[in-house]
């Protein structure tokens, strides 16, 4: 397995396979790598093929830090990264660090970016107003370097995984963008770099999103008629507030294609909540028609 630490030396190995015509699979990640990290990677081996590269780039990106947020102490370790992404068959990981990936000097400091307008306005867009335009841009960048016909994103963050094909489409990016499922922990956990800043007894009080969702779905199933969802929402609210340390971002009802928000919740509709747990923020969303079982 490669690592490669700059940009110039990632974009000279991707042409070379590129004129090898062989078939490049992306896992853009910010490491301190888990089990639905690694689900992404054997999703991207499968969308590459055998003879096809598979890549792993590992960078926790200030552009869509916002002052206040946890880009200092968000957990690194790029050891073990490594190791996983051997063992896991990875051929060559992209850990660059912020002077290759945000060049100043030289007469300027780093100014352009990707911004999408549409889909980035609301839930975490609205929570976190610069958060996306970081993403965008930096994941446009990742596809000018490792110029792959298939990138993999998780369900688990929907909205980026949404406004990243927006992006693909609207600035004519020739990458399959391939979205797959949350890896959750036995007790429905989302996985999540973040959770590991999460004392025993908040990590226990973590559930409460997942039971949030499960809690939905059974209203719906329930339900003879569409419900109002600011019904919904008070009643979710109110589940979360029964945890000492919570506190609610956002519970939201929306249309999965448009991202629109509904004013009334049937099975067609999709869930994403963002709850504070102490000082950790997590999210989370599903839809709601699927089956209790369905994770
Ligand atoms: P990060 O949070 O490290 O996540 C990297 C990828 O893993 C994202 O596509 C995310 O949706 C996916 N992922 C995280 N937890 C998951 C889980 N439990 N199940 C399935 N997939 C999961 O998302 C980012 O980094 C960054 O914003 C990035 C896209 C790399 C741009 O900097």
């Amino acid at each position: 397995m490669r690592v490669v630490t700059s940009a110039a030396a990632m974009q000279r190995q991707a042409s070379q396979w590129k004129q090898e015509q062989r078939c490049i699979g992306l896992v853009p990640t910010m490491g301190y790598l888990h089990e639905g990290h690694l689900s992404l990677v054997r999703r991207a081996r499968q969308a590459a093929g055998p003879a096809g590269k598979v890549v792993v780039s590992i960078y926790v990106n200030p552009t869509q830090f916002a002052p206040q947020e946890d880009l200092a102490k968000y957990p690194r370790d790029l050891a073990r990264d490594r190791r996983l992404c051997r063992a896991a068959g990875v051929d060559l990981v992209f850990a660059p660090p912020d002077a290759e990936m945000y060049p100043r000097g030289n007469g300027g400091s780093f100014s352009t970016y990707v911004v999408e307008e549409e889909l980035s306005r609301r839930m975490e867009g609205a929570c976190r107003p610069t958060h996306f335009r970081g993403v965008t841009t930096v994941v446009a960048k990742l596809f000018n370097l490792v110029q792959p016909d298939a990138a993999v994103f998780g369900a688990k963050d929907f909205q980026q995984a949404a406004i990243v094909k927006r992006m693909a489409r609207d600035l004519n990016f020739p990458v399959r963008i391939i979205v797959a499922p949350t890896v959750r922990e036995p007790d429905g956990l989302a996985m999540s770099s973040r959770n590991k800043y999460l004392s025993p007894a908040e990590r226990a009080q973590a559930t409460v999103l997942w039971r949030s969702i499960q809690r939905a779905r059974e209203a719906v199933s329930a339900a003879r008629g569409p419900i109002p969802a600011a019904e919904l929402q008070r009643e979710l609210a109110g589940l979360i507030a029964r945890q000492p340390g919570a506190r609610v971002d956002y519970v939201e009802f929306f249309d999965p294609e448009t991202l629109e928000p509904a004013s009334a919740v049937g099975p067609g509709a999709h869930l994403a909540l963002a709850v504070f747990i102490g000082n950790t923020r997590l999210i989370d969303n599903a839809p709601l028609a699927s089956l209790r079982r369905q994770r």
